[in-house]
């Protein structure tokens, strides 16, 4: 028997067939960004999915996610919380996160968004230098810039209170990490990311190869 599961098109439609089906807040947001040709960007639903459970497993109320885009995964963990959870959500980008904060508003979540526009290198320094704010998030989930992720782990962690979750996307990168002929500067940030916690004793943590990799760790 085989230890993985190849994933084929039928197993995919299976896997989605018996899935609770995409709210309809999310379908809008990925047929957006499908119209905008930059569907490769947001998290798949199963993925998005995944994240949602996560939250109320947590049993989350304060949240981060670094790398919002147009808000798939924003909305997904957003309408996840309990109404008077929050999401501390960082990006770039004020264009997409216009978007996204769009599709909260026509959720009726917007105001359980704190949206703050930036590096999320600084945002996330800002964020542990204010008061009250280490410590107080319960589940973050890092989905931005690659050559960043050693950053926003450090980041997230320290806002983090202990037990709660960090996710972190792309950890396998389109298979690249185990390609030696892949030495783009990309592949190796997530290379040097995972092999960074794996010698982190902050984290107990498992490496999923769900979607294009997902690393799931909770603070010590
Ligand atoms: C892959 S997309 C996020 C997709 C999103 N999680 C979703 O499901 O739709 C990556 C996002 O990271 C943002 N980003 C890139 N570099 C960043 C940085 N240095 N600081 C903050 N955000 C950044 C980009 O603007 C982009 O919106």
């Amino acid at each position: 028997m085989k230890l993985e599961l190849t994933m084929t098109e039928a197993l995919h439609d299976y896997v989605t067939a018996i899935s609770p089906p995409e709210p309809e807040p999310l379908r809008a947001v990925r047929e957006e960004a499908g119209y905008l040709g930059a569907g490769m960007m947001q998290v798949p639903a199963q993925e998005a999915r995944f994240l949602a459970t996560l939250v109320k497993a947590v049993g989350a109320r304060r949240t981060l996610e670094v790398g919002v885009f147009t808000g798939y995964s924003l909305l997904a963990t957003v309408l996840a919380l309990p109404p008077d959870g929050q999401v501390v959500a960082l990006d770039l980008s004020e264009e997409w996160t216009s978007l996204a904060m769009a599709h909260c508003r026509r959720a009726g979540v917007a105001h359980q968004v704190d949206l703050r526009i930036g590096d999320a290198r600084e945002t996330l320094a800002a964020l542990v230098a204010e008061q009250g704010a280490a410590g107080s998030f319960d589940f973050a989930f890092i989905d931005a810039n690659k050559e960043g992720y050693a950053d926003y782990f450090d980041g997230a962690l320290a806002l983090l209170r202990p037990g709660g979750v960090i996710v972190v996307d792309n950890v396998l990168w389109h298979g690249a990490v185990a390609d030696p002929d892949a030495t783009d500067s990309e592949t190796a940030a997530v290379r040097a990311f995972n092999e960074r916690v794996r010698n982190d004793k902050r984290i107990d943590y498992a490496v999923l190869p769900l979607a294009d990799g997902m690393t799931v760790a909770v603070k010590r």
